[in-house]
């Protein structure tokens, strides 16, 4: 949102008279051209301090990232084995005379982690919190006219501090924000809609202004609501003395035949806050919103204005594969767009606040979301976590989280929580009951959850302090039909499910029965396989969990529980379980690291869309005379046949409750075909050749015009192909990428949760046939060539245009 803010305003700034040009809110994006320096001196924070030998670059930046994987790593593996540290940031910038009365705010998306922040020498704040956003006052240090210097220590040497991986840096965006004394505070409007139907919605505006000119002061505060083609809808205006402590002001509007924001057109409004003083603009302050009433049933579960609907949804966690923690729109489009396409319709955002960029984009694609405050309290989960910081940190943090994503019509639900110890205690009960009293404060519309582990009333002190409005609850699937008697009335969902495992492109044949690697919690591992890979049939999870199709049968027949949201949409960096080092990325994803989807997303395409899907695996090339398993995961069609080089080894049907169907085939080269009929006719038809020889690389790339803004990545799919172009499916070539032209390689991968290949060289094994480059714009606008070659193979190259 703030992105499109930016826009907007400059927009406005640039048609405004002068002197309303020169009153009204400037915003000036601020993640160009900084000085970096991995270690730490405590020196930098002065402005004289000698920064000429910095690294220059732009932000958002992760240094974690770019560096090796190492076993000895302070983060182990479970925080993705890469090195941490201290790293300090430094911007000099010259801020205009003409600002000199302006209120200078300095804005932080997120910083992970344990930042603090000088102006010209002068620390301005700490923020130990690695996920939230934050802003500071920085007016009374800026030197007018001169170099001004803004430093920044990123500490992120206390470790471990994270279950999964954080990234390290100032990974999120950063904005200077120049106003008058008299503005809308940070996060300053809130935007509700009380009463909605198809005829008509009340819409109520709530504006935080400031007043810092240590006067009252007569103002006009006007909202002007536009719709999605800009076009004005109303507008209500406000006269008031403005004291000079500020003041909350509420306006109501009604707004005839609305377009309500659904999952399949997510209709977003905007509101134009203008602050007048006779007449001179003080202040213009863009909101973006959606009209939609929604709640909660005990036992129709989610209704989205009137329709039930079932939550089908994902947990991830915020890095971006190859590119970490550093946020980049196009990769979280990326990510949305493939979830989309299997039907998913909800991000649980674990188990933190995101990057505005990403809940933008679930406003703007129809995504259903969870946002989450916390995966510890005071009880610590790892030995240096947040939970060193809690008792400081809490309530600003909580707050932070609830007045920036309010207006976000895509988020629900707020979860003050994951799996947190003091369930287990009263403490729970105490410290549940502070919390969602913090969130109602900021936004009472939307119901407190937290995913609780402990499914028994008596046990659970979080869910004694009776201050959850719905209860979340992880795995533990075969207790969901007792779950309405232990806890009646009460709305349920499905917070965490399956982490199930499975490494794409792995096929080990399966075992009749599910396996979980390791049994227990108590029993050594002694599953698994030399090669850090898990099997892609679906038949192995962790012993917490259960498969995906064995999780998602238990949702579907329990109509109580108002949706899922499966363990996890992406694999990601960290967490390797079931292996040890040199494992180092998850297994649990639906699709891997890379963005490939494993075969378990075609299972979720099938129950989860109405589009016609057969999927067919695994690969065809095996030894003569083993006997194979042939999967098909099918929807829209009564039945599937299977052919092997066009005998039919017979017709199968989803029996009962059954997700898939399979075959023992005993393996012959040729090709395999699979085909779904409805009533007799074909609905579609799969093959699968044998692969012959691996001959050449074939690159595909996601995006062929780019936009030139230094930006905008094109995700290029490497394919390892025999001469006819089928997948050699265990092909591991030593791919070699070159670049030129307008654009940069961001980073290869392959999606192997073991390797430990750089994601910033310009190589990468292909992995079961495949390996990905991401390709970066610069801002010159031009042609792009990346080239890919291996030994042995035909290279390819791949021409893409970049424009401003
Ligand atoms: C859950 C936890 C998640 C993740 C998952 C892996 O218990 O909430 O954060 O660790 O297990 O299976």
């Amino acid at each position: 949102m703030l992105k499109k803010c930016l826009l907007a305003f400059a927009l406005l700034c640039s048609c405004l008279p002068l002197q309303a040009q020169s009153s009204a809110r400037i915003i000036q994006a601020l993640h160009k051209d900084w000085l970096f320096f991995l270690g730490d001196d405590k020196q930098a924070a002065a402005s004289t301090f000698d920064d000429a030998q910095w690294r220059k670059l732009n932000l958002p930046h992760d240094w974690s990232i770019e560096g090796v994987f190492a076993e000895n790593h302070l983060t182990t593996t479970q925080g993705g084995a890469l090195p941490t540290g201290i790293g300090w940031y430094r911007k000099h910038l010259t801020i205009p005379y003409q600002y000199k009365n302006k209120q200078i705010y300095l804005e932080f998306d997120g910083v992970y982690r344990d930042s603090e922040v000088w102006i010209n020498g002068h620390s301005v704040g700490k923020r130990p919190f690695g996920y939230n956003s934050f802003r500071y006052e920085i007016s009374q240090w800026i030197r007018l006219g001169e170099d001004n210097v803004i430093a920044v220590r990123v500490d992120n040497s206390q470790q471990p501090n994270s279950r999964w991986y954080s990234g390290s840096g100032i990974y999120r965006y950063v904005r200077l924000v120049y106003t008058e004394a008299i503005a809308v505070d940070h996060w300053g409007t809130y935007i509700t809609t009380p009463k909605v139907n198809t005829q008509q919605a009340s819409v109520k505006i709530q504006t935080q202004l400031n007043n810092t000119s240590h006067q009252s002061q007569a103002v006009i505060l006007r909202s002007i609501l536009y719709d999605a083609q800009n076009q004005e809808v109303k507008r209500i205006e406000s006269h008031l003395v403005l004291p000079d402590t500020g003041t909350l002001v509420t306006q109501n509007i009604t707004v005839a035949n609305p377009l309500l924001w659904t999952l399949a057109q997510p209709y977003l409004y905007s509101l134009k806050t203008e602050v007048w003083q006779a007449k001179q603009l003080l202040d213009v302050y863009q909101t973006s919103f959606g009209i939609r009433s929604f709640r909660f049933d005990a036992q129709k579960g989610f209704i989205l204005n009137e329709q039930p609907t079932k939550i089908l949804g994902v947990c991830n966690h915020h890095d971006l594969g190859a590119l970490g923690a550093a946020v980049n729109v196009r990769a979280i489009e990326r990510q949305l767009t493939l979830l989309k396409q299997m039907g998913c319709n909800a991000i649980r955002m674990s188990h933190n606040p995101p990057a505005p960029e990403l809940l933008d984009l679930c406003d703007k694609m129809g995504f259903i979301v969870m946002d989450e405050a916390f995966d510890m309290w005071k009880k610590k989960k790892s030995k240096k976590d947040y939970g060193l910081f809690w008792e400081q940190w809490h309530q600003q943090d909580l707050e932070a989280m609830v007045k920036r994503d309010r207006n976000h019509p895509s988020i629900f639900v707020w979860s003050i929580g994951n799996e947190i110890r003091e369930q287990f205690d009263s403490t729970g009960t105490t410290i549940a009951k502070e919390l969602a009293q913090i969130v109602k404060k900021w936004d009472n519309t939307r119901p407190v959850i937290s995913a609780l582990t402990e499914n028994e009333p008596n046990k659970n002190f979080i869910y004694q302090s009776k201050a959850l409005d719905l209860l979340g609850f992880n795995y533990k699937h075969e207790d969901y039909a007792l779950l309405p008697q232990r806890f009646p009335q009460q709305v349920l969902l499905a917070t965490e499910t399956a982490s199930a495992l499975a490494t794409r492109g792995r096929y080990d044949m399966p075992k009749d029965s599910i396996q979980l690697w390791p049994k227990t919690a108590k029993s050594p591992l002694v599953e698994g396989n030399a090669a850090f890979a898990v099997t892609a049939y679906d038949n192995v999870a962790a012993y917490w969990g259960t498969t995906h199709e064995e999780a998602w049968k238990a949702v579907k027949k329990s109509p109580f529980i108002a949706g899922l949201f499966v363990w996890s949409g992406f694999d990601y960096l960290g967490e390797p379980h079931p292996y040890p080092w040199p494992a180092r990325s998850s297994y649990f994803g639906i699709i891997d690291l890379a963005g490939f989807p494993k075969d378990v997303y075609y299972m979720y395409q099938s129950e989860w869309t109405n589009k016609p899907v057969l999927h067919l695996f695994p690969h065809w090339n095996w030894t003569k005379g083993q006997t194979v398993d042939v999967w098909c995961y099918y929807n829209e069609a009564d039945e599937v046949e299977l052919l092997l080089n066009e005998q039919s080894l017979g017709i199968r049907k989803k029996e009962k409750d059954a997700i898939h169907v399979a075959w023992k085939v005993p393996f012959q080269a040729g090709t395999l075909k699979a085909v779904s009929r409805k009533a007799g006719q074909v609905v579609l038809t799969k093959t699968i050749q044998t692969a012959g020889k691996a001959y050449q690389v074939v690159l595909e790339t996601d995006k062929k015009i780019l936009n030139a803004d230094g930006e905008d990545l094109a995700f290029v799919t490497v394919k390892v192909t025999d001469e006819q172009g089928n997948l050699v499916p265990e092909a591991n070539h030593l791919i070699n990428f070159q670049v030129t032209g307008a654009a940069t390689l961001a980073g290869v991968d392959n999606g192997y949760q073991a390797s430990m290949e750089s994601f910033k060289m310009p190589y990468r094994h292909a992995y079961n046939g495949l390996c990905l480059a991401i390709v970066r714009t610069t801002e010159q606008a031009g042609t792009i060539q990346l080239t890919a070659t291996a030994e042995g193979l035909l290279p390819q190259t791949l021409v893409l245009e970049s424009k401003k």
